[in-house]
């Protein structure tokens, strides 16, 4: 049973972002927010959204939402948040009886080509099932649940829920995995690969020409989306194997090879376009002729944007800071990059 309230009620959670190793890009047709080919993301404990929400009986008839991140009013995000509350309604039907304040804050900046929707949704969802009231906190229940609901309100939020990495669509190869909502990785991951991190560089911090809502969409007519969904689940199967036996080589390959899959599907859209920056591929030459060099362990990855994820080994930890000092900085807008550690899932915080 839900909660009857009469008061308002708040809740505040933290929630990772997360970076895909195999990407979702695609929707399947006739669902809401089903991905078209399954994906796979490390959770990225650095880089996450703090949300508050606060639940007050509806006061009128109209719902009254407002959203405020880092303390100002944002009127511009409310009809993501309706339609992400109106998706929401069935599963949680307490949600439409609410007048809500929504405070949130990002430790990255909004727009960075980081998932910040994905932390900020997850944040949110997190805070919707915690108010409803009907399933323990940190259950598997429970984050079945938010995990479903951050789906609806942006797809690759569903797979912030789980400590190290989650996987989100349904794959015969991965017991339990379901295009409803994401699961923890369910296997041991092999101790060369288990303590990475992540150094996203950042290339570009304006907002994004071409929204990825925009790109999944354009999967629709695209002559090679086909081959794209095989190739993605067949990668997801190996990467699968690879973290579990550690072999580094070919997880560098697939990684960055389901990064230039990305991009290159954008190329060939209709109409195509270009996310990547000149300095996204001078930062990637000199990540491939550093590891020619060295034998690091490091890779690349992008998401749909122009800056560069730099993973690697944390033994290398070091090197690789000494490696960005001196040569990726110049290539980075205002010489800024984040650094994160693969890790924990979210946090309730009051
Ligand atoms: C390139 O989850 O942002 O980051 O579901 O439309 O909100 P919507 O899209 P979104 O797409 C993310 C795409 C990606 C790859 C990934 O994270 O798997």
């Amino acid at each position: 049973m839900s909660n009857i309230q009469t008061e308002t009620q708040s809740v505040t959670y933290r929630c990772p972002s997360n970076i895909a190793l195999v990407k979702y890009w695609g929707k399947k047709e006739g669902g809401v927010q089903l991905p078209a080919n399954p994906s796979i993301s490390w959770t990225l404990n650095d880089l996450f959204a703090e949300t508050t929400v606060f639940a007050s009986p509806k006061m009128e008839e109209n719902q009254k939402v407002e959203f405020f991140l880092d303390g100002k009013p944002k009127p511009s995000f409310e009809p993501k948040i309706h339609t992400f509350l109106q998706r929401i309604s069935s599963i949680v039907p307490v949600v439409s009886q609410w007048d809500l304040r929504i405070e949130s804050k990002n430790t990255f900046p909004h727009g960075a080509g980081i998932a910040s929707s994905a932390a900020g949704f997850g944040a949110l969802a997190l805070c919707m099932v915690d108010l409803e009231g009907d399933l323990q906190p940190g259950s598997t229940e429970f984050y079945q649940k938010v995990s479903i609901c951050a789906r609806l309100g942006s797809g690759s939020a569903c797979r912030s829920m789980f400590e190290g990495a989650g996987i989100w669509g349904e794959l015969d190869s991965i017991p339990g995995s379901s295009d409803e909502y994401a699961i923890s990785f369910p296997f041991e991951i092999h101790s060369r690969l288990k303590n990475w991190k992540d150094a996203v560089l950042i290339v570009d911090d304006g907002e994004k020409k071409v929204s990825s809502t925009q790109g999944h969409d354009l999967l629709k007519s695209h002559a090679y989306a086909h081959a794209r969904f095989e190739q993605a689940s067949k990668n997801l199967t190996e990467l699968s194997e690879v973290l579990q036996n550690g072999n580094v080589e070919r997880f560098v390959e697939l990684v960055e090879s389901e990064a230039l899959q990305l991009h290159a599907m954008m190329m060939s859209s209709i109409p195509y376009y270009l996310l990547i920056r000149p300095n996204t591929l001078a930062i990637i030459e000199l990540i491939w002729a550093k590891r020619g060099a060295t034998n690091w362990e490091m890779a690349f990855t992008l998401d749909a944007g122009a800056n560069v994820h730099l993973l690697y080994n944390s033994e290398q930890e070091d090197d690789v800071m000494n490696f960005i000092d001196a040569e990726l900085l110049p290539y980075c807008k205002n010489q800024l990059y984040l650094c994160s550690a693969i890790g924990g899932g979210p946090l309730k915080l009051n």
